[in-house]
């Protein structure tokens, strides 16, 4: 069960000095190359899925293999969304699997930047999710020219980001200090004082977005200074648009996976790299030792239902599909009947929670309570449930 929490890591990646990858995947090629990486480093990783790279692939399709491979290696792994920009994106990757999560409201003003980033952790900790919020602007566009997107760094200033700290209850703060996303020319300028005032204020992990591109010195300068999660994309993209432009540079190479072959290794290569400069090769057994891991909770209703038809059952367990698991921290909702006609029980409900904390926000979500008031519990007289892990 390696998915672990992802507060836990960062604590110990903040207390420890070393900061761990967040490398943002689009493919099944970038999900196996970074977690090879890490399995050749025995270090943790974060793998991330980015909003803005949704018109790119299905979120949900993608999540399913990521969270397979997370729960297939024996490695410790979160999953996080990138650049979330609404309570809707938060709620949905919560329930689709992500371990934490990121809200960008950066472009707003402070006040509406705080208001969104203090809806999304209200949600989140009531679900057990960790939360990243931005101060600051960190320009550019992941897997672009940084040309192309001229906007200017807004620097975080000290004073904005304990504020924010204060009124949002974050767990980790994306800072802006000079990086770009993106490609751009030449080493950008980093603020090293500044980041190092913020540390010293906050004293919570800080993130660094735009992680491509900065020299080893930048990189041990921004660990040293409480950086303990690096975003990264743009220089695995470019590995492996140039690993596909070789390929198809050869005649003989016509069908997709000609083309496409080779990608998942010139990604191992660069996260590997990455993992080794970043100090979080040979971190995954005292990690696994020291994170709680993360484990869902069935619940589980077995029950009769008194003065309804089968078609009022079927229509009541579908409205109750269709409520129950837009809540948040609910991963699944299953409705069944019993296959034995001689069964004590002819029902059943299973409604998966990301975890254990959800237990009490689902029961005390207004929907729920609705639901189970006017719809289920009237009916459902004969009923035993379990919550179990
Ligand atoms: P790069 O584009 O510099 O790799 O940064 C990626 C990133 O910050 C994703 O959030």
């Amino acid at each position: 069960m390696p998915l672990v929490h992802m507060g836990d890591m960062l604590r110990h990646a903040y207390q420890h000095k070393y900061a761990i990858g967040a490398f943002d995947v689009v493919s099944l090629d970038f999900i196996s190359g970074v977690i090879a990486a890490a399995e050749e480093k025995q270090a943790p990783v974060i793998i991330s899925l980015a909003e803005s790279h949704f018109e790119y692939f299905d979120f949900e399709l993608l999540m399913a293999a990521v969270e397979r491979a997370a729960r297939r290696t024996w490695l410790p792994v979160a999953i996080h969304l990138d650049h979330g920009e609404t309570l809707e994106s938060a709620v949905r990757a919560i329930n689709l699997g992500c371990t934490g999560v990121m809200v960008d409201a950066s472009n707003l003003p402070l006040q509406e930047n705080i208001s969104r980033t203090r809806s999304v952790v209200d949600m989140a900790h009531a679900c057990g999710i960790p939360v990243e919020g931005e101060l600051g602007y960190v320009p550019g566009v992941e897997g672009e020219d940084a040309e192309r997107h001229p906007g200017n760094v807004v620097y975080t200033t000290v004073g904005e980001a304990q504020a924010y700290l204060d009124a949002t209850g974050i767990d980790f703060l994306a800072v802006s200090v000079g990086t770009v996303h993106g490609r751009m020319k030449g080493e950008p300028k980093l603020d090293f004082e500044r980041l190092n005032e913020i540390n010293r204020v906050l004293q919570i992990p800080l993130v660094i977005h735009g992680g491509t591109g900065l020299s080893d010195e930048q990189y041990r300068r921004l660990i040293d200074n409480g950086v303990t999660k690096i975003n990264y994309y743009t220089a695995l993209s470019d590995a492996a648009g140039r690993r596909m432009k070789d390929n198809g540079s050869n005649h003989a190479a016509t069908g997709y996976t000609d083309i496409a072959k080779g990608i998942a290794g010139a990604i191992r290569q660069q996260t590997a790299r990455c993992i080794e400069l970043w100090g979080s090769a040979g971190k995954a057994t005292e990690l696994l030792e020291y994170c709680r891991p993360c484990r869902q909770v069935d619940h589980v209703i077995l029950y009769n239902v008194d003065g309804l038809d089968t078609e009022g059952v079927n229509s009541m367990m579908q409205e109750g599909q269709r409520v129950l698991s837009a809540i948040p921290g609910v991963r699944e909702v299953v409705t069944g009947h019993a296959v034995q006609h001689d069964a004590s029980y002819r029902h059943c409900w299973l409604v998966r929670f990301a975890d254990r904390a959800v237990i009490k926000s689902y029961k005390e979500h207004a929907d729920h309570q609705r639901f189970a008031n006017e719809r289920f519990r009237p009916y459902a007289g004969g009923r035993v449930s379990i919550d179990f892990e």
